[in-house]
């Protein structure tokens, strides 16, 4: 399973990338708006930066709801940077959107997938990856990380090829799971990407094999 940062902070971007475990990069209009993006020009300069430290797909939304703009946004978002996933919602605009933008060869990002029949539909639009929401799920009183399995179990019975990309990660368990549960990709926010790095027991260990080594005196 691959891992991308679910983030617009430019320097949280910098210092997941240098860990060198970080293929890719999700951001969503409020994620933008928590960074002050506030307008189609911030973000697009904001999405080049972020292109220019990430060798892998960045997705980015588009905030038309209706497919005529959807496509419109779709089309100036492919050409901001190299590897663009557009991002579009579940919707029957938006499915009507992935049509277009998939047969002229845009890769796409299924956002706010909430079920495995608009993962189906998503699939037979050509979206490239979707995106199932888990914590949203959770949120609801659900089980998210169920959905993960699911799409994971049709896709692979009907040999579909679009990515199922956990998202809406909250914890580090939610990871476990998603990677447990089939996903290609988890998009994680910076704080559990550091919260997967951490175990008391590696600093611990780290600090008393050092603390032997010096007893030797040597440095
Ligand atoms: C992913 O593409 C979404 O932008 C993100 O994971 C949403 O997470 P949230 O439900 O925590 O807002």
């Amino acid at each position: 399973m691959k891992l991308f940062l679910d983030t617009a902070n430019i320097g949280d971007i910098r210092n997941g990338v240098r860990l060198g475990v970080i293929s890719g990069v999700t951001t969503n209009p409020s994620l933008a708006a928590a960074e002050g993006i506030g307008s189609a020009e911030s973000y697009k300069s904001a999405v080049r930066e972020i292109s220019e430290m990430v060798d892998g797909p960045i997705s980015v939304e588009v905030v038309s709801l209706d497919a005529k703009g959807m496509i419109a946004e779709g089309r100036d978002i492919a050409g901001w940077i190299p590897n663009p996933w557009v991002k579009i919602p579940s919707t029957a605009d938006g499915f009507e959107a992935i049509s277009v933008l998939t047969s002229e060869g845009i890769n796409v990002n299924q956002t706010l997938c909430f079920s495995v029949n608009q993962a189906l539909l998503g699939a037979q639009a050509g979206s490239t990856a979707v995106s199932p929401f888990i914590g949203r799920l959770d949120d609801i009183g659900l089980q998210g990380v169920d959905l993960i399995r699911d799409i994971v179990s049709v896709y692979e019975k009907h040999k579909i090829e679009t990515k199922v990309l956990a998202a809406s990660i909250r914890h580090t368990l939610h990871c476990t799971l998603a990677a447990q549960a089939g996903a290609h990709i988890a998009t994680v926010p910076y704080k559990v990407l550091l919260q997967m790095v951490n175990h008391p027991l590696t600093d611990s260990g780290v600090a008393r094999f050092k603390a032997d080594w010096d007893k030797t005196g040597n440095s």
